[in-house]
């Protein structure tokens, strides 16, 4: 048989990309939409590196061991041959509006640099690369002209997340993110609700509302008045078809009363709330800039508690800031055994360029860090277990994701307060909210039969 070479009419093959993606959830959402973005401009997306035309990388700058993560894979993929002497390395994300020239000068082969507010150019600096072989680096920061020029979204599962602001205006003094997402801008309220009907037109049941600080949404809503972030979350949860609605991340500097009585009136709204504490001492809260003392913090809680009896609360905290002495850590271990957070993220303090805290002395040893970290961690983990052996017998509604990694006969899915699920059931369940029965946990998956 004569096969016959047939040549697409327009310019589909632009050539393959492979996208890698480290961090935040906002960075996952950005790199969805990269996919999209680069599928519509005639790429094709390859799931390993290897031959890729296009290597994109998405990095975290919040902590220094993210961005040295980024560098050794580069280098390890040329040492491995694993990707070409002419591949071209597009380096996006936070590390990319951080270091912007640096990494250029770093490593002269990186062809693109971008930023978390250029990602709509990406496929022009790639060719305007390509034409002029002169590396490109463009990580200004255009309010929210990425949101108006990128393409409508792709299929995304059962749930899909939805950035409703870009930046953050606080002063956290340890924090790098206003520098390199730029200051706080809330997207007009129809814009989000277009997006979120968009998805759920694609199936999608439960929708991701994120933000590097989601309480100080202020959007434009239709009237030209200005929307605060409870009235937003009446908006998406009256939109049919809405079954789950969560958000990332919650600030306790803004978790105002009105936001607790959104919680307690619209029972789409899951019940896992991630609020960041960072610390239980006051005098650390201070010096980080965050605005409000641990009293403060155990009272939103108390009201939440109050508002939605079964929510849990996980929370990210940072030991060993410079000015962070045993009895303050002390307080902060008091803090996790009042509020009993739920699966947490903790991590030692990390010294990021251009922010306040890098100008104080840090007279802490980093054994006493990790000392720290150790003992944190442990009693986070006791505390998770804990749950974790309280949620046996519970029946709890769980959105189907899929199949179980580990056993391809179990459905994994995910419970209103964020823990895992796995039972067995049949495939035309994935994309519904189900009841399971809660039999057994392993780790921090919970275990159980659909009832
Ligand atoms: N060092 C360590 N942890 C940090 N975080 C932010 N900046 C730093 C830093 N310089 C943590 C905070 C934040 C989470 C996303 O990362 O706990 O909530
Ligand atoms: Fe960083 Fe603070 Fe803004 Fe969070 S609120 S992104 S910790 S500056």
């Amino acid at each position: 048989m004569e096969i016959i070479n047939i040549k697409p009419k327009f310019n589909l093959q632009n050539g393959s990309f492979h996208i890698v993606v480290w961090g935040c959830q906002m960075n996952v959402y950005d790199a969805d939409r990269i996919r999209d973005l680069m599928r519509a401009s005639g790429y094709v997306e390859l799931n390993e590196p290897n031959n890729a035309d296009v290597i994109i990388l998405i990095t975290c700058a919040v902590r220094a061991k993210a961005e040295d993560k980024v560098f050794n894979q580069i280098k390890n993929w040329r040492h491995l041959k694993i990707i070409r002497d002419d591949t071209i390395i597009a380096f996006g994300g936070c590390v990319g509006s951080e270091l912007a020239h640096e990494i250029v000068k770093f490593d002269p082969s990186i062809g693109v640099v971008f930023g978390p507010r250029t990602t709509h150019r990406l496929p022009s600096l790639i060719s305007q690369y390509r034409s002029t072989g002169q590396s490109v680096v463009d990580v200004s920061a255009d309010a929210l002209e990425k949101f108006d020029t990128l393409p409508e979204q792709g299929l995304r599962g059962p749930s899909a997340f939805v950035t409703i602001m870009e930046g953050c205006s606080n002063k956290c003094t340890y924090c790098i993110v206003p520098h390199t997402r730029g200051q706080e801008d809330s997207r007009p309220v129809q814009d989000i609700l277009d997006e979120v009907l968009n998805h759920i037109g694609h199936g999608v049941k439960e929708i991701h509302l994120l933000g590097q600080n989601v309480n100080s949404y202020r959007g434009l809503g239709e009237d030209g008045q200005i929307v605060r972030f409870s009235t937003l979350l009446y908006e998406v949860a009256a939109i049919p078809g809405v079954e789950r609605i969560r958000f990332t991340t919650s600030n306790p500097m803004e978790f105002t009363d009105d936001i607790i009585k959104a919680i307690e009136d619209l029972p789409t709204i899951a019940s896992a709330i991630h609020i960041p504490v960072q610390s239980g001492s006051d005098k650390v809260l201070a010096d980080m800039q965050r605005n409000y003392t641990s009293d403060d913090y155990r009272e939103i809680i108390r009201k939440l508690r109050l508002a939605r009896p079964d929510i849990l609360i996980s929370t990210d905290i940072i030991v060993g800031f410079p000015t962070e002495t045993e009895a303050d850590f002390e307080e902060t271990m008091r803090l996790v055994n009042d509020v009993k957070f739920d699966l947490s993220f903790s991590f030692i303090y990390s010294v990021r360029p251009g922010t306040e805290a890098a100008l104080l002395q840090d007279p802490v040893d980093q054994n006493t860090k990790k000392q720290r970290l150790y003992i944190l961690q442990k009693r986070l983990e006791e505390l998770a277990n804990e749950y974790s052996k309280g949620l046996i017998g519970s029946t709890q509604e769980v959105l189907v994701e899929g199949f179980s990694k580990k056993d391809k006969s179990e459905l994994k899915a995910r419970a209103s307060n964020n823990r895992i699920v796995v039972f067995e059931g049949d495939e035309c369940l994935i994309g519904n909210i189900v009841k399971v029965k809660i039999n057994s946990v392993l780790g921090h998956t919970l275990k159980g039969e659909m009832i």
